[in-house]
């Protein structure tokens, strides 16, 4: 750590979430912290537990606290299905226009597949599509749900593509959409897209129905560079992904904005294992590891990202959603003893 860096102290609101998120949340803080950066970080609860406490899903203390610091850690929240609030990570996506939602899918070394040599950057529009959750019952027995696709926002994730797909020295951009059937909606997403792409010579653009990519995805994952989608879709596509490298307790997430970014795992709460200490902290790390990146803490960045890389190397001390033994604060040890030894 360079001494510019160690005078600054980074102020960041951490959200440990509910089922697996609080395990998780309490190892990647510990491992954040042995890099020696500071942080300052304001906690607070999101969901079923703040309603108990608070009668809000979402306090204004923590609506108050992303406004301040810009910047958040996030561990996944329990949504109901068919009833209950709505999302907590949609409404913060929405309030703070997270539009953009990157999601990098990359092997860890030792772990066996089917894919290896995965590098695959996955963009999905994170305020729109069939999120925004305008549904209404038109007469008993039948439901319309709305799907909004707006030029400004399509616009916006596609140039948010681009950029990036330059910025990181990519080669081609597919976006993914279903306009054989919603000619309009998905009509709509391609032409911004394809509006973009114009501008962007350098980068092949290309583009697949999103049924189609699943079967072209599972056959032969190497023809994709970036992913460009929908919400939906790429809600969906990223699930998939994430089985080519090991599944989702590895695959990292950033929702980005203009100048407000949330990190977070593609995965959600697990209630399946939560409260048991096995769940896999690696994804919600890879997120960290994003963070850090975003504050410009590059050479920490790259000495977990390095210590994670060990440890995978190592196989002692993995977990067992990777073929381990290990529990979720035994992996935290082994990454801070790689990250300090
Ligand atoms: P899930 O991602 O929570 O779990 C799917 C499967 O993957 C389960 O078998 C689980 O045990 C496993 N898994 C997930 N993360 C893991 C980890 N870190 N280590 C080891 N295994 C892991 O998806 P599910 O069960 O469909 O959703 C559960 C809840 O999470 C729902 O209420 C859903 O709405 C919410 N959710 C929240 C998200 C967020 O807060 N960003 C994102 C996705 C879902």
């Amino acid at each position: 750590m360079n001494a510019e860096s160690a005078a600054r102290e980074h102020r960041v609101t951490l959200i440990p979430g509910d089922g697996i998120g609080p395990e998780i949340t309490r190892a990647v803080v510990r491992i954040l912290e042995a890099t020696g950066v500071k942080f300052q970080w304001e906690e607070s609860l999101a969901g079923a537990e703040a309603y108990e406490r608070y009668q809000e899903y979402i306090p204004k203390e923590l609506y108050l606290s992303i406004e301040r610091n810009r910047v958040a850690l996030k561990g996944p929240v329990t949504t109901p299905i068919g009833g209950g609030f709505t999302s907590i990570n949609v409404t913060l996506r929405k309030h703070f226009e997270l539009y953009a939602n990157y999601r990098p899918i990359r092997n860890l070394p030792g772990l066996p597949t089917h894919y290896p040599g995965i590098d695959l950057l996955i963009i999905r529009e994170n305020t729109e599509g069939e999120y925004v959750g305008i549904e209404h019952e038109v007469v008993p027995g039948v439901v319309e749900s709305i799907k909004i696709i707006t030029e400004k926002a399509s616009t916006r994730i596609a140039e948010f593509a681009f950029a990036h797909a330059r910025k990181e020295g990519r080669k081609r951009i597919h976006s993914i959409h279903k306009a054989n059937i919603m000619k309009m909606s998905d009509g709509l997403f391609l032409r911004c897209a394809r509006d973009v792409a114009k501008r962007y010579p350098d980068i092949v653009y290309g583009e697949h129905l999103v049924d189609n990519t699943c079967m072209q995805l599972v056959t032969n994952p190497y023809q994709y560079d970036m992913l460009l989608l929908e919400n939906l879709y790429g809600d969906i596509i990223s699930d998939l992904c994430a089985a080519f490298v090991g599944g989702l307790g590895l695959v990292p997430g950033a929702n980005l904005g203009k100048d407000c970014a949330i990190f977070e795992a593609v995965h959600g709460s697990a209630p399946d294992i939560a409260g048991k200490n096995i769940a896999n902290p690696t994804a919600l790390l890879q997120s960290g590891v994003l963070l850090l990146r975003h504050l410009e803490e590059t050479d920490a960045a790259d000495r977990v990202q390095r210590a994670i890389e060990t440890v995978y190397e190592g196989k002692k001390s993995l977990t067992r959603d990777v073929g381990g033994t290990a529990g979720t604060a035994e992996f935290g040890d082994a990454i801070i003893e790689a990250l300090t030894s």
